[in-house]
């Protein structure tokens, strides 16, 4: 490949249609990318050095790697880190960072800032870096680096999704299908509510939560959830490994039966699938919050046909799938349930499936 001096490099922010918490138990997702996303405008220096602007506060921060790096700064020395690692020969560069991808919405604002770096510190050195190891280099570069055990969702969804659908992975094999999403060829739309209740993966719920799964698999003597089915269940006398594992097992059932549906074009009907989903979540896997579950019964009174929170959980966002034309009732309907509460009030948007990371120029 040959590099480039300087350009500009994109990546969205993913919202997830179905699949929560299945990406680490080698299991089955859905994202689709958000209009959203990270830019990083990029010069390539001939020292190395990386120094990084981030335009929403103005600081810059400089480093070598011969330190630590800390703070937001962090996700991009991670990531110039992973490539050494994996031996490219990363040039030294000087980035600017911008990004309209709410953080701590569980909307992926970290794989988006990882994605958008690693696309221009791929191009400005030549790297050869095909686009199919790239989810797994981030994912790495988070994991490793900056110590969040995340899965390989995020950065795939980044990196990987197309406009107009939603990106069907199997995270263990990495096999990937894009499942064609039109939701306004069909009248519908996805709402996203953003309960804006605070959201941490670091805290370690999350990797507890990973952590009862894999000794869950550990137990029933099986590589990964992935590989459990409700039966093996009764082998289990852990109450809580028993809900922790019925989740993953009922929500990797949940999308594969959605991608079926949505195969079919029947979009309406995957509504009780999210539905569900939510309810595993908030019964079995027990990562909602009283904003969150609000935000979907809401929601549904107000005639959406599901709706479920997406990402990590402990707060974030709900989606609701709804009529077009119902979307500014539905999302007032929230608002309104929010105030009553004296709950945040929250934000909402429509979510266009859309492109994955990609050079602007
Ligand atoms: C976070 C992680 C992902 C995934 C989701 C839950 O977004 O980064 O890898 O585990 O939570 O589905």
């Amino acid at each position: 490949m040959t590099a480039v001096d300087q350009g500009v490099w994109a990546a969205p922010g993913r919202i997830n249609l179905i699949g929560e918490h299945t990406d680490y138990n080698d299991g089955f997702v859905l994202p689709f990318a958000l209009p959203q996303r990270t830019v990083v405008t990029a010069e390539r220096l001939d020292r190395p050095e990386w120094s990084v602007t981030s335009t929403l506060t103005g600081e810059t921060v400089t480093f070598d790697l011969s330190e630590p790096v800390t703070g937001w700064a962090a996700y991009v020395a991670a990531v110039v880190w992973v490539l050494r690692e994996a031996g490219h020969d990363v040039p030294g560069a000087r980035l600017s960072i911008d990004s309209d991808v709410p953080g701590g919405a569980g909307l992926s604002s970290s794989a988006a800032l990882e994605c958008a770096v690693l696309s221009a510190l791929a191009d400005l050195g030549g790297l050869d870096i095909p686009v199919e190891q790239r989810p797994s280099l981030a994912q790495r570069a988070e994991n490793a680096y900056v110590g969040v055990p995340c899965g390989i969702m995020d950065q795939s969804a980044s990196t990987l999704c197309r406009e107009g659908h939603a990106l069907f992975l199997d995270c263990r094999s990495l096999a990937t299908e894009q499942i064609p999403l039109d939701l306004a060829g069909q009248g519908l739309a996805i709402l996203v509510i953003d309960s804006r209740a605070p959201h941490q993966l670091v805290d370690g719920e999350y990797a507890a939560r990973r952590a009862a799964c894999e000794r869950a698999a550990e137990l029933l003597g099986v590589p990964a959830l992935r590989d459990a089915v409700l039966d093996d269940l009764s082998r289990l006398d852990d109450e809580l490994l028993i809900r922790r594992s019925r989740h993953v097992i009922t929500e990797n059932a949940r999308v594969l039966d959605t991608i079926a549906l949505l195969r079919e074009g029947r979009l309406r009907e995957i509504g009780p699938l999210m539905t569900a989903s939510h309810a595993s979540m908030r019964d079995d896997f027990e990562i909602t919050v009283p904003e969150v579950d609000e935000a979907v019964e809401t929601a549904l009174a107000a005639g959406a046909y599901g709706a479920r929170m997406t990402g990590g959980g402990f707060g974030g966002c709900v989606l609701a799938l709804v009529e077009a034309e119902k979307a500014a009732t539905v999302a007032e309907a929230v608002t309104a349930a929010f105030a009553a509460r004296g709950f945040h009030p929250p934000a909402t948007f429509l979510a266009l499936p859309s492109p994955g990371a990609h050079r602007l120029s």
